[in-house]
């Protein structure tokens, strides 16, 4: 018998969920607009909507938010992050920011302006995928984006060890078709969040951030799951086998300039982010004055000094090889019993969260009509447990034609919040997932009863169609 891996922790303090009848969530979903985003989360049994700001600390996190230093400027706090961020990634020049989202809106303006003095007039960015706070973010700041994510990713079904990668080609063809002056930055996103918490090779990020610095191009990753990230790299690249999870990280990072994280993922925290730059003092500089109206002085941007300090245990929990294999495992678990019961999942399963392929379990509902949201619904009335839609919602309309884009697929997200549930929460998942997907025939289309002009899922309203 195949020994069952224990979670390497104990539980010291606990926290109650509050279980409902089905009548009582048809209520509230309806209440909600037929959208979970919107429902009470003590309404939710077990919330996999997110794994962002949704962990559980450990208690040394908590223990360093006590000797936190809640000075407004130059704290000790800051320094303790910013040398932890050294260590981990050999980048001497740290911001800390509210959020992911913190560090995207002070440094995409940055880049679109320095594209622009170099002559460009329609700034562009690449990448494997954009998140969708990223997107926006580069939409505001005036550029566009273009996602570059190779083919295999595409097809649910088919066995790849590296679904994020950059299709190189692609890549390639874009830069010459472009023009190198038009492109503000290539992002490399890392897991690949989009297309299911794919893991990118160590080879594709070596070869995508060499590709734009031949053309001077800036190479910016998106770390908000760099741990993971390495785990997969450990795991599959036998050159890994015998590295530490730190010698991998360091080894990704060397081949950007600048990382954006949100730290509410791998590293642990409830609120936290980072803005940090590997050599050039002037783009960091700029990211600072920035900083200031939007997030705050440039030591704590947005945070209090305990946040800080939980962010910089957190980062290095995040690298803790039992810790990434635990987490790992619980979602390998999730993933193999919905696959077991024929569920159409995308494989093999990433890092952060079970993507379940709405689209060939309702393949007759077109995008518009949103067959992933219909399957989130009926999970939460079948069950309290709270997913999320990643497809045609999501991607939302051109900014100019106004169009529906058109969504590489139509997801539901079963995201896992770290050291959080355990394997028997697990197991109520995929039973009831397992029972919705059995009578999903019967769920019906929806349609907007409000639709919001950008990032629509997070507030849109539904009605049955
Ligand atoms: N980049 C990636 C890859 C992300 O997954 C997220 C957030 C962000 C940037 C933005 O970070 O939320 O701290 O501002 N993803 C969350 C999710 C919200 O549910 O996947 P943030």
């Amino acid at each position: 018998m195949p020994v069952r891996m224990p979670e390497p922790f104990r539980i010291k303090m606990v926290e109650p969920l509050k279980t409902t009848t089905r009548e009582y969530r048809e209520h509230a979903l309806r209440q909600a607009g037929l959208n979970p985003f919107l429902l009470r989360a003590e309404d939710v049994f077990i919330d996999l909507l997110t794994d962002s700001g949704t962990g559980a600390m450990s208690d040394r996190q908590w223990g360093a938010m006590m000797t936190a230093d809640e000075s407004y400027a130059g704290s000790k706090s800051f320094f303790r992050l910013s040398d932890t961020v050294q260590r981990l990634f050999g980048y001497p020049y740290t911001i800390p920011v509210h959020q992911g989202r913190g560090a995207e809106q002070i440094l995409f303006p940055c880049l679109v302006e320095r594209a622009r003095s170099r002559g460009a007039s329609t700034p562009v960015f690449l990448s494997n995928h954009h998140f969708d706070t990223t997107k926006a973010h580069v939409e505001i700041a005036g550029a566009q984006v273009r996602n570059l994510i190779c083919p295999a990713a595409l097809d649910t079904a088919r066995h790849d060890d590296w679904k994020g990668n950059f299709d190189l080609q692609a890549l390639t063809t874009e830069i010459e078709l472009t023009g190198a002056h038009q492109i503000a930055a290539v992002v490399i996103t890392i897991t690949c969040n989009s297309v299911g918490g794919q893991p990118v090779a160590m080879d594709n990020i070596r070869d995508a951030a060499s590709m734009a610095r031949q053309h001077g191009i800036p190479v910016v990753i998106d770390a908000a799951r760099f741990a993971e990230n390495a785990y997969f790299i450990k795991q599959r690249d036998a050159r890994y086998r015998d590295h530490s999870i730190t010698q991998i990280v360091w080894e990704m990072f060397q081949h950007a300039d600048i990382f954006t994280m949100s730290a509410k993922k791998d590293a642990m925290v409830n609120i936290g982010g980072l803005c940090c730059f590997r050599e050039d003092q002037a783009l960091f500089a700029e990211a600072q004055l920035r900083c200031v109206p939007m997030e705050g002085f440039i030591t704590y941007g947005g945070l209090a000094g305990r946040d800080i300090d939980a962010m910089a245990v957190g980062l290095e929990e995040a690298c803790d090889e039992h810790h990434l294999a635990s987490r790992i495992h619980q979602v390998t678990y999730l993933a193999d019993r919905l696959q077991q019961a024929g569920v159409p999942i995308q494989t093999p399963v990433g890092g952060h969260a079970v993507f379940v392929d709405a689209g060939k379990i309702r393949p007759d509902v077109a995008g518009h009509h949103f067959p992933a949201q219909m399957l989130v619904n009926a999970l939460y009335l079948e069950s309290g447990v709270r997913a999320t839609e990643i497809g045609s919602l999501m991607m939302g309309r051109h900014p100019v034609t106004r169009e529906q884009e058109p969504a590489l697929f139509e997801l539901m997200r079963l995201t896992i919040p770290r050291r959080t549930y355990t394997d028997n929460h697990m197991d109520f998942v995929a039973d009831s997932l397992i029972e919705v997907v059995d009578r999903a025939a019967s769920l019906r289309p929806l349609d907007f009863v409000y639709e919001p002009a950008v990032l629509r899922q997070f507030t849109a309203r539904f009605k049955e169609v």
